[in-house]
């Protein structure tokens, strides 16, 4: 056995963990980075009121789907308007993956672009940096990941900073209750999707090995439920939980092909980024089996499965139930996208750590047979 586990992010879990956020907060101005969304329902003057009514608390909630390098930079020069001292992501990955650059742009008179495009590092972050998800999908609560669009450019690309790992993270599953049915389908398939990749990566390691098969087990056994019953606290606690241990376990490995072809599904297709990381889910775990059938069969025997085309089919079944795509043409991608779609997914880095290692014409083949 050989590994490294790094996870510098203090958590709190549980109902009405919120609570003791104040508790954590030692400097102020804070400079809470939200969406429109959950400004207009209330969750993020639910938050303001957690917090010691001493503290000069301002908002900045026009973080998109997808955050664009624009908002970030706007995001930024509020935050150094206010003089912020700690910055609070609330919101789905898109709200925390924008404090995170806000947390550190700060500091500097640089764009977000000279980072992702320009290769300048960031060398530091003086302010707090705390994540609330409100979804159960991104993990980016405890990652050092963001990933942005830039739209200029057309490209969506992740941005990994040792300065990206949040200081705390509070997860309350109440907190997760005012998703709509298609955000907890598309994130929990977002999360399993962290949590299979993590385990079939290269890069994968026993400790998140571990975390994964819990995550895929609690998500199969809790999805459908949550769709159905999205005000049943058991069941949305078991789903952030996995949420949790999934993004802790691809943090260590990365993620895989599946991820790479989210990119250009999302960017050029518009589709939800969990919703693009599972529609070649079901046929990449068959792909995929033949190159680590060991490995693989500790998992689908922890599954209580049968076979690789059990797992497969049950995980076709779950995406059907709470209507996630399932195929290419069901987006509008046309036969003739496809060699540029294969382009576009081999260049992402990542691509690299799946398993099956896919050449040019081999994932064109893939992507027709899920066309
Ligand atoms: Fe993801």
């Amino acid at each position: 056995m050989n590994f490294r586990f790094f996870l510098p992010v203090e958590i709190f879990f549980g109902k009405g963990k919120i609570k003791e956020l104040s508790q954590q907060i030692k400097k102020t101005p804070i400079l809470i980075v939200s969406d429109p969304v959950l400004k207009k329902i209330g969750i993020v003057d639910q938050v303001k009121e957690a917090i010691d009514k001493q503290c000069d608390i301002f908002d900045f909630c026009q973080v998109e789907p997808n955050p664009s390098c624009s908002t970030v930079n706007k995001g930024t020069q509020y935050a150094k308007e206010i003089n912020a001292k700690t910055i609070i992501g609330l919101g789905g990955g898109s709200a925390i993956d924008t404090a995170k650059a806000i947390s550190c742009l700060i500091d500097t008179s640089d764009t977000l672009q000279d980072h992702l495009f320009e290769g300048k590092s960031i060398e530091k972050r003086t302010k707090r940096l705390i994540a609330i998800p409100t979804t159960s999908g991104t993990g980016s609560e405890v990652t050092n990941v963001g990933v942005y669009t830039d739209k200029e450019r057309g490209q969506k690309k992740p941005l990994v900073s040792e300065y990206f790992w949040p200081d705390q993270a509070f997860l309350d599953p109440k907190m997760t209750f005012t998703m709509p049915a298609k955000v907890t389908a598309s994130t929990s398939l977002d999360a399993f999707t962290h949590a299979i990749e993590a385990y079939w990566a290269d890069s994968s390691q026993p400790l998140s090995k571990l975390m994964s098969m819990k995550a895929m087990k609690s998500i199969i056994e809790n999805l459908e439920k949550a769709v159905k019953d999205p005000e049943n606290y058991e069941v949305r606690e078991k789903l952030l939980y996995a949420s949790l241990l999934a993004g802790i376990s691809f943090a260590q490995t990365r993620t895989t092909i599946l991820h790479a072809l989210s990119f250009p599904l999302t960017n050029e297709y518009g589709l939800e980024h969990g919703f693009a990381c599972a529609l070649a889910l079901p046929n990449l775990i068959v792909e995929n089996y033949n190159y680590m059938k060991e490995s693989m069969d500790v998992l689908i025997k922890y599954l209580d499965l049968k076979s690789v085309e059990q797992l497969s089919q049950k995980m076709h079944q779950i995406m059907k139930t709470i209507h996630a795509p399932t195929t290419l043409s069901e987006l509008g991608v046309q036969e003739a996208d496809i060699e540029k779609l294969a382009n576009t997914t081999l260049s992402a880095p990542i691509a690299s750590l799946n398993p099956k290692k896919y050449t040019k014409i081999e994932l064109i083949k893939f992507l027709n047979k899920i066309y």
